[in-house]
Parts: C-alpha cells; structure tokens; sequence
C-alpha cells in the first residue's frame, strides 16, 4: 500500500465496516527460522509474539472473533521433536499469556479433534478457557489438530446418528442445521482469510466457513506479522466489493 505510511494506515480502515470474523493461517516459521540458520522451533517461538501483537491489534480496532491455525491434523505427522516443542511451546504461551487475554477481555476458545492433544496442553488450554470465559471484547479461536474434512466429516456422522435415531429427519437438513454441528458453531463465517509466506492455499482449513470469505495473501513470514499487517489486510478487504453471487448493480439498489 505505497500511498499510506505504514504508521497510517489504521486511520484508513473504516471502523463502521469491520470484518467481524477474521481467520489466519500462521505461516513460515520454519522458512524464517532456516533463513537465519536457526532450527525451526525458533520460528514457532518467534512466531508468539506475532500472535500477541495481532490479537492485541484486532482487540484495538474491535475484531470480534479471530481464529488461528495453530496446529493442523497433518502437522501431527512432522519430526516427533518439532511435535513435542510445539505442544510445549502452546502450554507455556498460554500459562504466560492469560494474563493478556484478561487485560484485553479476549475469550480464549479451541477448535479441532482436542482428544489428541496431550493432557497437559488440553487442561491448560481448558483452564484459560474457563478463566477467560466471561470475556467479551473479542473471541480468539485456536484450531488445534483441526482439519476441515474432519470437521465436516464429523458434522455429517452426528446428523447421521441423530436420523438413525429418529430425532432428526434427513429432510429436516439444511446449510443451517449444518452449520449448527461444525466447530464454530454460534460464530459468524469469516470474512477475511490471511495467510502469510506468500503461499496461496487454504489447507483444509475452515473449508465450509470460509465460502464467500475474501482472501489475502501475504509475503510476510509469520514471527514478523503485526498488527499493521492485520490492518493492512482489513484496509485492502474494504477495498473489494463483496457480491455473494450478486451483479455490481443489484449490490447497489
Ligand atoms: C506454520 O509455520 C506454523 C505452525 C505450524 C505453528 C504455529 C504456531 C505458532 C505461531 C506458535 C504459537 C502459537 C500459539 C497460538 C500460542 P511452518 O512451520 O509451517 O513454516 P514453514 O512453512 O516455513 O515450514
């Protein structure tokens, strides 16, 4: 965005028409930490304080749910070592960081096959959430070995349990009893995907939710994302015209 300082471009996003929901897919901490001849566990490290920053820059400009690819179904299958540091690295970030998220009123939240998670990561995890509850400022989402085909895959065996019972008629489905057994069921569908290291895929990630959601792509890699970089991508959303399937003309009547 050459025509705007960096320092400015808060000021050019229109406050009444923020996204509500925003999505990222955290990329390229390796690639950064390789880059500086590190191993990759430093760019997952370095990669917390690009979390802290964008939560605290989404808070400030009043993003109301923001959902992070933390960790996906495939990443299980990396370098057990890199597996383990990043479980550890996800404890001890929340043990340091509920702390934040109570002083900004962020509600910690997690989606994904949770089950898998080792036992520590999952009662810290549920702890936050319990503590953080009653915060109403902002939603912050984790997806933690979440894949969307396991997401919809496991919406779909519900509703089939819930016909082989009888308490539900296969008629009776639609997009909206759908949406109601997903994850992020009761959160508005993202508007706005930004994935960052320039890599333009969205990697089973939020696959239902993210339909009409405008995508951004990003050079930056992850650790070095803050939250003029979430500012930026909100200042070029606004500049798209969103038609869900609609002309230009029938947007403006
Ligand atoms: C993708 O980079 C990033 C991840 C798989 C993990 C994201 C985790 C963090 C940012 C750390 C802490 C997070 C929280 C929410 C506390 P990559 O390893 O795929 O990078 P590459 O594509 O360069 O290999």
């Amino acid at each position: 965005m050459p025509q705007y300082k960096r320092m400015d471009i808060k000021e050019t996003i229109n406050m009444a028409q923020l996204p509500q929901h925003v999505a990222i897919i955290m990329d390229g901490n390796g690639r950064w930490a390789k880059e500086r001849g590190k191993l990759r566990v430093f760019g997952h490290q370095n990669g917390v304080a690009a979390v802290r920053d964008t939560v605290e820059g989404a808070v400030e400009i009043g993003i109301k749910f923001l959902t992070l690819y933390a960790f996906s179904t495939e990443n299980w299958n990396r370098p057990k070592l890199e597996v383990s540091a990043l479980m550890e690295l996800l404890v001890n970030t929340i043990n340091k960081e509920t702390k934040t998220l109570m002083e900004n009123g962020v509600k910690l939240h997690a989606i994904g096959d949770l089950g898998k998670l080792p036992d520590k990561c999952r009662s810290r995890l549920q702890e936050a959430m319990e503590k953080t509850a009653g915060n109403t400022n902002c939603t912050l989402t984790l997806a933690l070995s979440y894949s969307a085909r396991w997401e919809i895959t496991e919406a779909a065996r519900q509703l089939a349990r819930q016909v082989q019972a009888g308490t539900l008629s296969a008629d009776e489905i639609d997009e909206t009893t759908f949406a109601q057994h997903l994850a992020t069921r009761g959160m508005p569908d993202p508007e706005l995907l930004i994935r960052t290291s320039g890599e333009q895929r969205i990697s089973n990630y939020l696959l239902w939710q993210l339909a009409y959601a405008e995508l951004y792509f990003t050079e930056k890699m992850w650790p070095e994302f803050r939250r003029t970089d979430l500012f930026e991508a909100i200042a070029d959303y606004q500049k798209r015209e969103r038609r869900f399937g609609l002309t230009s003309e029938q947007l403006t009547k």
